[in-house]
């Protein structure tokens, strides 16, 4: 079945993607937070702050243009009845030098301007009426606040004053408190990421502590402790950790020792078996030389008779020094030198050493198969001994007449050496115990030939693989290492 396109893991790698590689760390994502919380808090504290202190002021200027302007109409109420133009000049004039004031205005009944701070304006026309205008916020371009205050006499309206209060100085105050802010903002910015930096290197550092350890513990150095105090998470698990691994390196210490003393009983029990097996291959033999000494040892004996036992003694002690051979063989294999060589050539030499005997071989027909090249890596003396021991007992299994197919096949790296038999198999239930020390199925065997072939294999870093049929033949094969002719 086709994995699906757009599988969840896909997808998330996909996004993360977009995320560059340094906002994975821990610490550039506490910095980012911590500097957020700070710019966010600040800002909404400075805008609050803003917002506040421009109500205040703007009230006060309301406040304070209100009580000037009914000032203007108390100075300019006796002057307005007496038409006064000199005196409303001078109550104008006087609230003109103030710095907030914009203009101030003295206009009659019919909406004529009488005085003026502005220029040009007396005798002219102000319109029916003008709105107040005294309430915030202004338009955005107005910098004045108008304020309009009647002036009354009784119930009658004798006229009005006009009075424009200049903004800028609220405006200003209200900048400085802003940009106050933005400075406090940036500050708390800086010191946030400060903090935030210091502690994420506490933190970090001692993380990195933890992963080095880890890694050491991975490679196999149980012997490493992290060294984090204090009492926090990092601390907590350090100490944590330090515990897993003085438990690992108690059950490895363990582990160690147990393995130690199973192959010390290994060894002992192969050794007692080992003696026992040669001490029961030995007997026999043994037990036969010296009823034939005893036998020899009669001057009576008839000719004939002496003839026979001095055959048993020659067959006897050659089968012990064979036993003995093998055993030697086996207990004592040399170091393997090996060289680069051509195991065609060995193959040959080997079946020739073994068709010298004519006991061996006769019946069973020989087929070699080699590559054009043969060249691998192996020690000559050993590999001769392995050749021998293989294609003798595939003599052996065959037992008369048969088929033996030696075959050496390149592949890839390594030379497959073959040894192919038609003899009489053996049964699946033994094929895992023939390479046992000892264990044979022969009259005359010892058992060794199959163990000594595994340990020069091991020898070579390579090793016996057996495939058989019980009754219709065997297959022993292994690699080794190819090598250039040259
Ligand atoms: N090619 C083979 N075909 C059938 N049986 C085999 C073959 N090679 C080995 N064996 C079995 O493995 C046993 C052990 O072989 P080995 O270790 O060489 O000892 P030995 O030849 O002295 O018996 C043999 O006795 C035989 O039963
Ligand atoms: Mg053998």
């Amino acid at each position: 079945m086709d994995a699906p396109l757009f599988s969840a893991a896909s997808v998330r790698r996909r996004q993360r993607r977009w995320i560059p590689r340094p906002f994975y760390t821990l610490r550039v994502r506490l910095i980012i937070s911590v500097a957020l919380v700070h710019v966010v808090l600040m800002g909404l504290f400075t805008w609050e702050a803003v917002e506040r202190q421009s109500h205040e002021l703007r009230l006060e200027m309301v406040n304070q243009g209100r009580s000037l302007a009914s000032m203007m109409v108390v100075a300019s109420t006796n002057a307005l009845l007496a038409e006064d133009l000199a005196s409303l000049a001078e109550v104008t004039r006087r609230v003109g030098v103030r710095e907030d004031v914009a203009y101030g205005e003295v206009v009659d009944m019919r909406g004529f301007v009488l005085a003026s701070t502005r220029e040009g304006r007396v005798g002219r026309m102000v319109g029916p009426m003008i709105e107040r205008n005294d309430r915030f916020p202004l338009a955005a371009d107005d910098r004045v606040l108008d304020l309009r205050e009647d002036v009354l006499i009784g119930k009658d309206r004798v006229g009005f004053v006009l009075l424009g209060l200049s903004t800028i100085n609220l405006d200003n105050a209200l900048v400085d408190t802003r940009n106050r802010g933005i400075q406090y903002i940036l500050l708390a910015l800086v010191i946030g990421s400060v903090a935030a930096w210091l502690l994420s290197l506490a933190v970090t550092r001692n993380l990195r502590d933890l992963t080095q350890a880890a890694k050491k513990i991975g490679a196999g150095d149980l012997n490493v402790r992290v060294n984090v105090p204090g009492q926090d998470e990092t601390g907590t698990l350090a100490r944590a950790f330090n515990l897993m691994a003085a438990s690992l390196q108690r059950s490895s210490r363990q582990m160690e020792q147990e393995h130690r003393k199973r192959t010390e009983a290994e060894r002992l029990a192969c050794v007692g078996e080992m003696a026992a097996s040669i001490a029961h291959e030995i007997r026999n033999p043994m037990v036969a030389l010296i009823n034939s000494v005893k036998l020899l040892e009669d001057s009576q004996l008839p000719a004939g008779d002496r003839a026979a036992v001095v055959d048993i003694v020659n067959t006897e002690s050659s089968r012990l020094q064979r036993i003995l051979d093998d055993f030697l063989m086996f207990s004592r294999l040399p170091m393997p030198k090996l060289e680069s060589g051509d195991l065609k050539t060995l193959v040959e030499q080997t079946i020739g050493l073994i068709g010298q005997d004519p006991r061996y071989g006769e019946g069973v027909q020989f087929e070699c198969r080699y590559e054009a090249d043969n060249h691998c890596r192996f020690d000559s003396d050993l590999m001769r001994q392995v050749l021998l021991n293989l294609i003798m007992n595939a003599i052996q299994a065959i037992n008369g007449e048969g088929k033996l197919i030696i075959r050496l096949q390149r592949e890839q790296d390594h030379l497959n050496v073959s040894i192919v038999d038609s003899g009489r198999g053996i049964p699946e239930d033994m094929v895992s115990e023939v390479t046992k020390p000892f264990f044979t199925s022969r009259k005359d065997g010892t058992g060794l030939g199959l163990p000594v072939v595994q340990r020069i294999l091991a020898q070579h870093g390579t090793a016996l693989s057996i495939t058989s049929l019980e009754g219709y033949g065997t297959e022993m094969a292994f690699d080794l290492e190819v090598t250039s002719d040259e």
